[in-house]
């Protein structure tokens, strides 16, 4: 396990979504319904940061070309974006975002 500090969850919850760098990656929080949600924060269709991007009903609207990825699931929901991005687990302590940056996928790009 691979855990990392990274802001306060009630900046997430009230800003709704906010890119972090934890471990050298570019990660992105999203609060939906309450609960905090990690993925990464480059979208895989082309050089575009989802925080940027517009949330809706579970997803995530890439602000490039307008791919939806399940913010859950990181699953992509159809062209233009064919390859889902990756997630991660998120706890919370005393009021911070730890997000789990172990078993990461390709999505998630070093920075
Ligand atoms: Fe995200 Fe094209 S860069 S849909």
């Amino acid at each position: 396990m691979s855990w990392h500090s990274s802001v306060p969850a009630a900046d997430v919850l009230e800003q709704g979504s906010m890119g972090v760098e934890v471990d050298g990656l570019r990660l992105a929080l999203f609060a939906l319904d309450g609960e905090i949600h990690a993925t990464g924060n480059i979208c895989t269709h082309a050089f575009a940061l989802l925080t940027d991007g517009h949330v809706e009903n579970g997803c995530v609207e890439c602000p490039l070309h307008q791919g939806l990825f399940d913010i859950r699931t990181g699953r992509a929901q159809g062209t233009p974006v064919t390859k889902d991005i990756a997630t991660y687990d998120v706890r919370i302590e005393d009021g911070i975002v730890w997000i789990n940056t172990e078993g990461r996928a390709v999505s998630a790009v070093e920075v």
